[in-house]
């Protein structure tokens, strides 16, 4: 029921791609450049040689008779891998290695300067040979060379006396490398190329289906399958990095999700009773004698669980703003000591009705950026638990520190305590320890001091004091 999203291009195909390209660039480019220097560079070397051999022997042979010049040209000859060969005006043998006047092509190069060079093929048996005849050379060579006359390189130079001479090297095996390191040049390139459009082809499938799966899933949660997560392999790679954050985060809206149903419950829960004790008490009322003095009592009555369930709905509301960090926007300089000497003092009244002896100690300003009503309400919500909790003869401290880089808030009873597995609760909205029922309250006051630390970028803990309860609110001080 949940088709993928449907793609009209890849994004990592296009990229694979496009590197495959730019890889395959580069690795023709390098491989030119190595043959470059070491074929190319080589053979002109070759070829200046012959050159200057060439003139050499032709300003040898200047002024020398036939017999002289057919002696100096067999002297060349002798022992060396030149071709050489003296003929006459119509080109017939008169001394060299070479026996047959060859028939030679264009000159590759036909720069006037330098004595041009030629490429031709060699009959078998290049030096003594019969004449060739063969066909002009084959621009590229042929890899295959065995059906191909070995090829030489060289120069014809007129002499006085119409004589020719023809200077030359044999060039088989150099194109023959030639040939070869073209062809694998061709090929690394073609393998270079399958392989990167190949290689880009198989990561694009694999990341593609690994994205897809990904998307698959968010449109099942989507559609309402609100307990699929994301799927991670034993691999850990970074699909298993992505995956894990967002089924952490996945988790963490289905706990706010299941906070928030709790949280209606319970209010739906906690409103239900005042509401229908007021109900049936305004009943009772009806069923009643008309009655001033009565109907004024319960009027009264009435009055107070309506002010209870205000009180309940402007806490959860001032929790509400404290959690979404709206407050934030209006953080002044505040002075902690001072907003504890101002709640001490204004609890002090009802802590000395009910017996409790309540003191605070601070040594001097802390001063620190946050909310100064958010603070006070904070700290009155203990204060007022400690009034609510503590028995008589019972003390209350409040005290005040900083050290500099957090300031602490604390207050301390000897009252009886909370027992430690109703410490984390506690700080849940509506949640009370069950045999302070008989106490007005809404289980709220503790879940506003946590949301007013956290704001301020706090956390509050509850200590054991052994006896009594300490309440500690540690908050950064900048
Ligand atoms: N100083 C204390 N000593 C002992 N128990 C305490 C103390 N402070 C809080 N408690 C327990 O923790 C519960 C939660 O406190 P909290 O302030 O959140 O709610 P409440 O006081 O019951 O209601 P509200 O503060 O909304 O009027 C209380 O019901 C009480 O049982
Ligand atoms: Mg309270």
């Amino acid at each position: 029921m949940t088709a993928p999203v449907r793609r009209r291009s890849s994004l990592i195909l296009r990229w694979l791609l496009l590197y495959a390209a730019l890889f395959s660039l580069l690795v023709g480019f390098v491989l030119a450049l190595v043959s470059w220097t070491t074929l190319v560079r080589r053979e002109s070397a070759a070829d200046r040689q012959l050159q200057e051999e060439a003139r050499r022997l032709q300003d040898q042979l200047v002024g020398r008779t036939e017999t002289q010049m057919a002696a100096v040209v067999s002297r060349t000859a002798a022992g060396r891998t030149t071709l050489v060969m003296l003929a006459t005006e119509r080109r017939e043998y008169l001394a060299g290695n070479l026996r047959a006047w060859p028939r030679l092509g264009d000159a590759p190069h036909g720069d006037t300067r330098t004595v041009p060079l030629h490429e031709f093929p060699l009959d078998d048996g290049d030096a003594g040979g019969a004449a060739s005849g063969g066909a002009p050379a084959a621009p590229g060579g042929a890899t295959d060379t065995k059906d191909e006359p070995p090829r030489a390189r060289g120069t014809t130079l007129d002499l006085p006396g119409g004589y020719r001479l023809l200077v030359a090297r044999e060039v088989t095996a150099a194109r023959e490398l030639r040939a070869l390191v073209t062809a694998s040049l061709l090929a690394t390139l073609a393998i270079t190329a399958v392989l990167g459009i190949g290689g880009g082809v198989v990561l694009s499938r694999r990341l593609s289906s690994r994205l897809e799966e990904l998307s698959r899933n968010s449109q099942a949660i989507l559609e309402g399958d609100l307990h699929r997560r994301m799927p991670v392999s034993p691999r850990g790679d970074e699909f298993d990095g992505m995956s894990e954050s967002l089924n952490r985060m996945l988790d963490r809206i289905e706990d706010l999700m299941a906070g928030m149903r709790a949280v209606s419950e319970s209010i739906a829960h906690d409103l239900r009773s005042p509401i229908s004790r007021l109900r049936s008490r305004i009943e009772v009322a009806l069923m009643q004698p008309p009655d001033a003095a009565a109907a004024r009592a319960v009027l009264e009555e009435t009055v107070r669980d309506i002010d209870h369930v205000l009180a309940m709905f402007n806490a959860l509301l001032t929790i509400a703003v404290a959690e979404s960090g709206a407050p934030r926007e209006r953080f002044a300089d505040v002075d902690l000591a001072a907003i504890a000497a101002d709640a001490v003092e204004t609890y002090e009244p009802a802590a000395e009705e009910k017996g409790l002896r309540l003191s605070l100690d601070a040594a001097g300003p802390v001063r620190l950026r946050g909310e100064p009503h958010l603070l006070a309400q904070a700290l009155a919500n203990l204060l007022d638990n400690a009034v609510k909790y503590v028995p008589s003869p019972g003390r209350v401290a409040v005290r005040v520190a900083a050290d500099g880089v957090r300031a602490r808030l604390e207050v301390a009873d000897d009252g009886p305590g909370l027992p430690e597995s109703f410490r984390e609760r506690a700080f849940e909205r509506f949640s009370r320890v069950e045999a302070s029922r008989t106490t007005p309250g809404s289980g709220l006051g503790l879940s506003l001091v946590r949301a007013v630390a956290r704001l301020h970028g706090g956390e509050v803990t509850l200590g054991d004091g052994r006896p009594g309860l300490v309440v500690g609110i540690e908050l950064p001080l900048s």
